[in-house]
């Protein structure tokens, strides 16, 4: 099969975890016997700093015109001062809906061989983490109107919106819904529909919608009690449901909670097969350029990539296992460390699972 992928570099410790992700992607073709062809586009800093803007219609048309996109992070300090529709993210905002990838899948699984850097106490560790956070990604207070009105001094005020209508829940719902009949049917929807008005909205959309479910367990709750509730009891979550800025906040506490933020993937998906994805963590400036970043999020979500946009199941297992080996050898990069770990550089760690995905020919579950 032939794989057309767009890569979007992007900031900071971003090349470097797409370059190991690539690795582990060329090392599933050659094993499995695809082509795999990779176009390299500008989006975020690097394109504010090549043509003054962080996302060129050029990067958007190729990434149209390709089967999916690899993504690795935006952002860094060097453009904080911008404005905000002239940031770096506003590039990824920009990407995320000019491409209707309205549907952000985040799944949280506490890996076995890192259950030592889970920062929980044992007794809650131990009954398991596994769930997958389905955050809306093109509406809400992300996208509504906004505005900064300066008026001298105090005076001065800026103010966001968050906006939901119907539709836009409908199909995220949907989402979750298709995703928790393939797990446990079973959805926790979080809002905050005891003081905003889009979730009482929210709240009732996702309920009407489980009519066409039946099978689904459908509970909500408020977006407090489920910080709370995430440290307290994280195995009571299957498929978490959430508005685009819950999920946003949510999911970087689930991530924390299987270890390391350094491990989560992520995909960004619309109606079709088409996806972005990208690691759940930003580009981290503070290591940028020294070979210290995590590529197993970038790695797992390569192997996202193959599952959902090409249907290749036992191409991402390859890939999922053969991260699952190399840190159950205890080769960990250093975010992820514990005692006799042997640390390894970004490069070596994409190296290692690149070479795991291509001999290690256990039997694919
Ligand atoms: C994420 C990131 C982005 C978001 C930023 C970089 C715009 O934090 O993907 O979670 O807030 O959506
Ligand atoms: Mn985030």
């Amino acid at each position: 099969m032939r794989i057309n992928i767009a890569v979007i570099d992007g900031d900071g410790i971003g090349p470097e975890v797409c370059a190991a992700a690539i690795g582990a992607l060329d090392a599933a073709g050659k094993r499995f016997g695809h082509e795999l062809c990779y176009r390299h586009v500008l989006m975020g800093g690097a394109a504010i700093d090549k043509h003054g803007i962080p996302l060129p219609d050029e990067t958007v048309d190729i990434c149209k015109n390709s089967g999916a996109v690899l993504l690795g992070a935006v952002g860094g300090p060097k453009w904080d001062g911008l404005p905000g529709n002239l940031r770096p993210e506003a590039g990824l905002l920009g990407i995320r809906k000019s491409l209707g990838l309205y549907a952000n899948i985040r799944p949280a699984r506490l890996i076995n061989a890192l259950k030592a850097t889970c920062p929980l106490k044992d007794g809650i560790r131990d009954r398991g983490i596994d769930m997958v956070v389905v955050r809306e990604l093109t509406g809400g207070m992300y996208f509504g109107k906004r505005n900064t009105v300066f008026r001298g001094g105090a005076e001065a005020y800026a103010y966001d919106t968050e906006k939901y209508s119907v539709a836009e829940i409908e199909r995220i719902a949907r989402k979750a819904y298709e995703i928790a009949a393939a797990r446990k049917n079973e959805i926790i929807s979080i809002d905050k529909a005891n003081v905003l008005d889009s979730g009482r909205l929210w709240r009732k959309v996702v309920h009407e919608l489980n009519a066409e479910y039946p099978k689904t367990r459908v509970s909500d709750m408020l977006v407090d009690n489920a910080a709370m509730q995430l440290i307290k009891n994280p195995s009571q979550f299957d498929v978490v449901l959430t508005p685009n800025m819950f999920g946003d906040i949510l999911s970087d506490e689930a991530a924390m909670i299987t270890g390391s933020i350094g491990v989560l993937a992520s995909a960004s998906l619309g109606d079709g097969a088409f996806g972005l994805y990208e690691p759940i963590h930003g580009s981290a400036p503070d290591i940028a350029g020294q070979d210290k970043a995590n590529p197993v999020a970038a790695v797992l979500s390569a192997a996202m990539l193959l599952k959902y946009s090409f249907g290749l199941n036992a191409e991402a297992a390859a890939i999922e296992n053969a991260v699952d080996r190399v840190l159950e050898k205890n080769i960990r990069t250093a975010d992820i460390a514990e005692s006799g770990s042997q640390i390894v550089g970004c490069k070596e760690m994409g190296r290692l699972i690149a070479e795991a995905v291509f001999t290690d020919r256990r039997p694919i579950i």
